[in-house]
């Protein structure tokens, strides 16, 4: 983590002050440290240079691990990684394409992999939907880059938009999930990339996080708010966090489609996959706020992995569907 963030982390509990006692350190970076809050007692880290900001509060469902465990469980089943990874890449199916990328990437083969995900991203995903999110992030990037202060992205996954912004934008990036294991994974290809040299990881939820009032001027996410569950308060903790714009790059579903319904319920994403409903939350939080470049597009399921029986990229949809996928541009400043 780079020292810059010291000054604008708190204890994201009870936003006390953090009493830093670091072990390992560069000029401008923090690669060791325990950290302790000076109110409550709460305990963080920083490990191989990842800021470790998660509590014991809210429930997490870290799907990322799993992802981890496919490593090990090609061990287990050699002839399950034969399958997978001895084979023509274009044998595969879209998802079974997308795990063998995983597993290259893993392994430090990158060329491979981003092989790998490109040709399964073009079978999973039509020319329109990736001509509509691409222009999103289009439009993201163009926002951002009036700016060159610190960009914080939330909920960053496997760094589709941080990668657009890297190649794009000079500014200092932080990387953030509340999975400990993509950041893990992240550091890694970054640092194989000469790409980290801009980048500070810190795993927290995006509901309760360790920055202090107003000490961000530009938040971003990309599929972030969507993925986010049981959101509760979200929107009200990002405006106590944001000085300046949060612009999100997020899709909709419609609210009378009754399969995907099921799996959005059942998952506790109703607050955030459907437009009126975040949408209020957006002004019940008292941001100001427009949407932006919003474009409908149909979205199919991908079928499951074969090679790894059942396995999916994404969760939703289920049911081929009509997604609103827009800009949501938010300012508090
Ligand atoms: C679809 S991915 C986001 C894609 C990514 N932003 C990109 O540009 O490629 C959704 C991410 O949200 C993360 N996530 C889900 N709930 C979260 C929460 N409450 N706080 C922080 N991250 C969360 C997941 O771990 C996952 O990595």
């Amino acid at each position: 983590m780079q020292k810059y963030l010291i000054e604008i982390l708190e204890c994201p509990k009870c936003h006390g002050k953090l009493d830093w006692n670091i072990t390992d350190q560069t000029t401008d970076r923090i690669e060791t440290a325990q950290i302790l809050c000076t109110h409550c007692s709460g305990s963080y880290s920083i490990q191989d240079g990842i800021g470790v900001f998660l509590t014991t509060d809210l429930k997490r469902n870290d799907l990322w691990e799993q992802v981890d465990g496919l490593e090990q469980h090609l061990k287990q089943n050699p002839g399950l990684e034969e399958r997978l990874m001895d084979v023509p890449l274009d044998t595969l199916g879209p998802v079974d394409q997308h795990y063998r990328g995983v597993v290259h990437e893993s392994r430090g083969d990158i060329e491979a992999a981003n092989a790998a995900y490109s040709i399964s991203k073009k079978a999973m995903y039509s020319a329109d939907t990736t001509r509509c999110v691409d222009s999103q992030m289009d439009y993201l990037i163009n926002e951002v880059s009036q700016s060159n202060s610190p960009i914080v992205d939330l909920a960053s996954g496997e760094c589709g938009l941080v990668r657009r912004m890297l190649k794009d934008l000079p500014n200092l990036i932080v990387v953030t999930d509340f999975s400990p294991s993509v950041l893990v994974r992240n550091r890694k290809w970054l640092m194989e990339q000469g790409l980290y040299d801009r980048v500070s990881l810190l795993a927290f939820d995006a509901r309760q996080t360790p920055f202090a009032a107003d000490s961000i001027s530009l938040l971003t996410t990309h599929a972030g708010l969507n993925n986010i569950q049981n959101p509760g308060k979200l929107l009200e903790e990002l405006y106590r966090i944001v000085n300046g714009k949060f612009i999100a790059v997020s899709s909709f579903y419609p609210e009378d489609d009754k399969e995907n319904g099921a799996v959005i319920e059942e998952g506790g994403l109703a607050e955030v996959c459907y437009r009126d409903k975040l949408l209020e939350h957006f002004h019940n939080a008292g941001w100001v706020f427009e949407v932006k470049n919003s474009c409908s597009i149909k979205a199919n399921p991908a079928p499951p992995g074969v090679v790894l029986e059942g396995a999916r990229v994404d969760g939703l949809p289920v049911q081929s569907t009509y997604l609103e996928w827009c800009v949501l541009l938010g300012t508090n400043a």
